[in-house]
């Protein structure tokens, strides 16, 4: 496993657990993609790099699956790098110049990944592009950027540097998996047919958006949830994005990704460079499903930001469907003291607390706390919060600045904008320049501030509206076109340098419900907001297509008051409970308006869920059932040593589900005994598996929660779980 050479020098194999990957260079200098899929039996069983005979209108090159194409020459495949040089030549024509292995190992105490670089480089102009391999072995997992460097003397002006080209066998058909959406319905998964020609995913709204979430998947129309072969790859960025998914008349199909090249253009002056974003793609012979835990996996061993990746994540309440913008001190008191009785371990004080914040037409930009609502300031609140033995937690949404607040008054140059138009607002809000650093510094000092005088455990991290008109007025006139880069990268070197100095704080991306959520923000956030609609059966729909990118310790979800606020639907309480109980659980109904009743159903299942968590957290997510498919969902999170699971089911219907219901858990040990909590029996793992369980779910919106654990000893996973 790792990185080998094929025959000749200039050809690697790129191996993981379960895939291969391999690329080389042909007699002309040129890098080529030669194989992605399952792993062969010897090294000579790869092919190796051969330039295809030239045919009416097409160039060896064209032909050929060329790993970074420039655009240049007789390429006109989407390519991946297209820049203009000083002396007005506009194409790049990369050639090979060497490369480099790194071997896998202990870097200051982080375990780091082998690592292949191929050093291409444009000659007369001494444009260098470094492709980076870094080959996660266990979590199957290839991640690539490119570094382009400028070693010429004059400026050069990137138009496109995306961050790799992925490219599937040769076949005359594919299907396309991918996910769109929209503000309180994100993360729908979708499935199209590949056929000659583009297919453009993207945002260019300056965020990751809800209508399009950076993650592909790739199979030949047939395969399913634990069968067939799937490719695919997620994008680990937070602005603008691009993937075209590409089929020639010739077989080629390419996933083209990284930066979105709309309204994009970056100058490199001598000696600068460019870094892309990391596109990290695997291959999955086992459906789906594999593929899925393969980016799990990566997400909880790798990504996500440490020490906290590993720790519980808190059940939450958060008083924003209960309060709105009414928040008091007293208020949140009362809804404090309820949240503890019932278990909750972080209490999170929404919008509303700061500036002139009364509603959403004032305030943001004013990180300093409202005296009307607060005159005791913070403090008080959460010092009781403390008391009733929960952490406390805040919101912010610190790219913002409404033009009524006292930052925009003082500051009206810190926004985008173009001189001669009015800023377009949404939400009454417009967003502030993150390329300009006075305006970082601005909002590091007010969050430090915030954080360093109260005790604050946890920040939600909002980002409420699109950009437009996205001009930088004063900034220099060759880096307009920079600002969608800027932005982002403004915003990582935001919360790096407060995760740095607030180390124990937990950070939750949020952008109007599931706006942001992507690869890039879980390298520097532990948890995200996966959509504004908290109806409990809406939210099935949505966790299935957030589950196919995402890991469930990231995942968030309340259970909110019936009928919901949004979709009028009333859903019983246990069905509430249970959909939020497949993410990280959250509370977020008007506790106060609870009847004793319902407040010990909620206590149980804060109970119930505090011993699962193990499971639903660190485990892998097999999803049985498809919401949507048939009139009930299911979905069992797995120990990984096997010793217990956890089965979520739901009928979606009002009546009884059609007959004979069964979920087949999957992974199980075959040989062990498993005790069923619902039954109490204990069955094999094998029959289990192939048999089923039938799941007792009649009456309207019904569902339970099954585990299963080995009957002769334990579970170290399970801990103290209910018998
Ligand atoms: C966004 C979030 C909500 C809430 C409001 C507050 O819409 O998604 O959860 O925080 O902002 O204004």
């Amino acid at each position: 496993m790792g990185i080998d050479h094929l025959a000749g020098a200039k050809s690697w194999l790129l191996t993981t657990s379960r895939s291969a990957y391999a690329l080389g260079v042909d007699g002309e200098g040129n890098l080529q993609h030669l194989y992605w899929g399952e792993k062969l039996p010897r090294l000579e069983d790869y092919p190796l790099p051969a330039l295809p005979a030239p045919y009416s209108f097409e160039s060896p090159q064209g032909l050929a699956n060329l790993e970074y194409p420039g655009w240049g020459g007789l390429i006109f495949a989407e390519p991946c790098l297209k820049a203009l040089y000083a002396d007005f030549t506009r194409d790049v024509v990369l050639k090979y110049e060497g490369f480099q292995v790194f071997e896998a190992g202990e870097v200051a105490g982080a375990l780091r990944p082998a690592e292949l670089v191929v050093q291409l480089r444009d000659e007369p102009y001494r444009l260098a592009v470094d492709l980076h391999y870094r080959v996660y072995e266990e979590e199957n997992l290839i991640e690539r950027f490119a570094v382009v460097e400028n070693q010429g003397e004059q400026a050069v002006q990137l138009e496109i540097v995306h961050s790799a080209a992925w490219y599937v066998p040769r076949a005359a058909s594919y299907r396309l998996s991918y996910l769109v959406g929209k503000w309180a319905g994100e993360t729908q998964l979708t499935r199209a047919q590949v056929v000659v020609g583009k297919i453009l995913l993207e945002s260019r709204r300056g965020s990751t958006s809800h209508q399009a979430n950076p993650w592909f998947a790739l199979d030949p129309g047939d395969s399913e949830e634990e069968r067939g072969p799937v490719w695919f790859g997620a994008l680990g960025w937070s602005g603008n994005w691009k993937f075209c998914v590409e089929q020639t008349p010739y077989g080629q199909v390419r996933v083209t990704g990284g930066v979105n090249d709309f309204d994009f253009s970056w100058r490199l002056e001598p000696g600068e460079s460019f870094r892309t974003p990391p596109f990290y793609g695997g291959y999955s012979g086992a459906g789906f499903g594999a593929a899925s835990r393969a980016l799990h996996r990566f997400q909880r061993n790798r990504l996500l930001p440490r020490p906290a990746a590993g720790r519980p994540r808190p059940v939450l309440y958060n008083s924003w469907e209960a309060t709105a913008f009414e928040v008091s001190e007293a208020g949140q008191i009362a809804l404090a003291e309820k949240a503890a009785a019932i278990g909750v371990e972080l209490f999170v004080l929404d919008d509303g607390w700061f500036g002139a914040r009364s509603s959403d037409r004032a305030g943001l930009g004013d990180w300093t706390v409202n005296q009307q609502k607060f005159p005791r300031g913070l403090q008080p609140l959460i010092h009781k919060v403390n008391e009733l033995g929960m952490d406390f937690g805040l919101w912010v949404e610190p790219e913002m600045v409404n033009p009524a607040s006292d930052l925009y008054r003082s500051h009206p140059e810190w926004v985008y904008r173009f001189p001669a138009r009015p800023g377009t607002l949404s939400r009454n809000q417009l967003v502030l320049n993150l390329a300009i650093d006075e305006v970082r510094e601005y909002l590091f000092a007010s969050l430090s501030r915030l954080l360093e005088e109260n005790r604050i455990a946890y920040l939600k991290w909002d980002h409420n509206r699109h950009f437009s008109e996205p001009g930088w007025p004063g900034g220099p006139p060759q880096r307009q076109r920079e600002i969608w880069v800027r932005h982002v990268l403004g915003f990582y070197e935001l919360v790096e340098r407060l995760r740095s100095r607030f180390p124990q704080t937990i950070f939750e991306s949020c952008s109007g419900g599931g706006g942001r959520v992507d690869l890039g923000v879980l390298q520097r956030m532990d948890q995200c907001w996966p959509s504004d609609n908290t109806d409990a059966l809406d939210r099935l729909g949505i966790h299935h297509g957030y589950s196919q990118v995402y890991c469930a310790r990231t995942m968030v979800a309340w259970v909110t008051d019936s009928p919901n606020f949004a979709t009028r639907r009333a859903l019983p309480l246990e069905f509430r409970f249970h959909s939020a109980m497949t993410g990280v659980l959250g509370i977020g109904g008007n506790l106060n308006r609870w009847s004793e009743e319902e407040l010990q159903v909620a206590r149980r299942l804060v109970t119930l869920y505090k011993q699962i968590r193990p499971l639903v957290q660190d485990g892998d997510q097999y999803r049985l059932a498809e919401p949507g498919q048939a009139d009930f969902s299911a979905v069992q999170y797995l120990a990984p040593d096997a010793s217990a699971a956890v089965v979520f089911a739901f009928l979606r219907t009002e009546g009884p589900a059609s007959g004979e219901a069964r979920i087949f858990p999957r992974g199980l040990s075959p040989e062990r005994l498993y005790r069923l909590s619902t039954s109490g029996r204990a069955r094999r793992g094998a029959a289990l598996m192939k048999q089923g369980i039938r799941l007792r779910l009649s009456g309207g919106f019904r569902s339970q929660v099954i585990l299963l654990r080995w009957a002769e000893r334990p579970s170290a996973f399970e801990g103290n779980a209910p018998r």
